[in-house]
């Protein structure tokens, strides 16, 4: 099937923290910057056409030394797990792909910092 780009800035996903677009390179008209903390949470609903699995692309930057571990949650089951490793600036930006059971139709999807760092900043998902 086609994939489908959903954009962090994009109504249809939540973001918590702030959209911002400091920092070049981006796709769209911003990116998640999302919020230091533990369960600071970037949300997305995907749309598949058959159960089974996506793979979710997630593109990011992180210019801290260190990578920032989340959790892959779908439809409020964590079901994967990532590490979004130091890209060298913020506006070097990678894309990771993690691969998640889904259901036909719609699936949330949330990408859920594990450490008080929270997410890196996140452009969008392809799904
Ligand atoms: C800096 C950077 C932000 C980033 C933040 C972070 O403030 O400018 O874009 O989100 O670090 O550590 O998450």
């Amino acid at each position: 099937a086609a994939s489908a780009r959903y954009e962090a800035e994009n109504t249809s996903a939540v973001c918590t923290g702030t959209i911002d677009s400091d920092w070049s390179g981006y796709s769209g008209s911003g990116f998640c910057n999302g919020t230091n903390a533990v369960g600071a949470d970037l949300r997305f609903t995907v749309s598949a056409p058959a159960a089974g699995t996506a793979t979710l692309s997630v593109r990011f930057a992180n210019g801290t030394g260190g990578a920032r571990a989340a959790d892959i949650v779908v439809n409020g089951v964590r079901t994967a797990s990532a590490s979004f490793e130091a890209t060298g600036a913020w506006d070097t930006w990678v894309t990771k792909t993690v691969t998640v059971p889904v259901r036909a139709g719609s699936n949330t999807v949330r990408l859920d910092p594990t450490s008080s760092a929270g997410l890196p900043n996140v452009d969008y998902v392809d799904a």
